[in-house]
């Protein structure tokens, strides 16, 4: 992991791997880029594959007040363009889709391809944004083994291998309570994307874990018809994080896709 000034912040991010169009991983909450680690092996023997810590997380500084997707999604622009990086296909996982769709509303012409995966287009109700208030401020007060306690069971299928929820863990708790309560407040304050799917005119995948209980298969075959063009796969054996839990069928939909795009 590298750091760079982006900003005047430090972001905190990875850059391996040649060939192709870049691919950029990003990420859910509330973790940071090590969950990309199954993708980045296997996706860097022949990509470029760029991986970043948001604000608040990871090796990133912290979050600022008020922090929303947009601030991320300019974030993600502004860090690309100190790479160097015009045009990439992104892979945003849950909250990584809410940054990848908010970036597309800013910065369209940057989208080479894109891969939604166990996220959803629509804001929330009222009842799950007062929620994410409570939440940010309980992590705040209880700190981050709270965090993973609460997070773990939505994240992982019951069945979860043990080494793989221990994995899951690490990275919970290696974040900070102000980052996870800032990204809760940002994503509680998210719009309504559907007219962004609809917008989305590049080759489009997306991917869900079929067991996933946040964004059940049936948000990714809505997102699926929303977005026209885009084809749909279920990761079987896998909860809402289907890369790690799953990352054999995960990797083999997204190099299938990438193979696709080639031309
Ligand atoms: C995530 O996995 O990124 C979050 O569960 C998304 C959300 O809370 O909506």
């Amino acid at each position: 992991m590298t750091e760079l000034d982006v900003h005047g912040v430090k972001l905190s991010s990875l850059d391996v791997g040649t060939g192709g169009n870049p691919v950029v991983l990003l990420h859910a909450f509330p973790l940071h880029s090590g969950m990309w680690e199954g993708q980045v092996e296997a996706l860097s023997r022949s990509h470029r594959v760029l991986a970043l810590d948001y604000r608040g997380f990871g090796g990133s500084e912290p979050a600022p007040q008020g922090m929303t997707l947009d601030v991320l999604a300019k974030d993600v622009a502004e860090w690309l363009h100190c790479k160097g990086v015009s045009r990439a296909t992104f892979v945003g996982l849950s909250m990584g889709g809410y940054v990848c769709m908010a970036l597309h509303r800013l910065r369209p012409e940057l989208f080479a391809a894109v891969v939604l995966a166990d996220t959803k287009e629509t804001a929330d109700a009222e009842p799950a944004r007062a929620n994410r208030e409570t939440y940010a401020r309980q992590a705040v007060d209880k700190g981050m083994a709270w965090v993973a306690e609460e997070m773990l069971p939505k994240l992982l299928r019951p069945a979860c291998a043990a080494e793989v929820r221990k994995k899951v863990q690490g990275w919970i708790l290696s974040n900070r309570p102000e980052g996870v309560a800032a990204a809760q407040r940002a994503m509680a304050g998210r719009p309504d994307s559907t007219g962004t799917l609809g917008a989305m005119d590049c080759p489009a995948l997306v991917i869900t874990g079929s067991e996933d209980g946040l964004t059940p298969p049936a948000d990714g075959q809505r997102m699926q018809r929303l977005l026209r063009a885009a084809r749909c796969v279920e990761i079987p054996g896998a909860g809402h994080l289907s890369n790690v839990e799953n990352p054999a069928a995960f990797n083999a939909a997204l190099v299938d896709f990438l193979k696709g795009n080639r031309a």
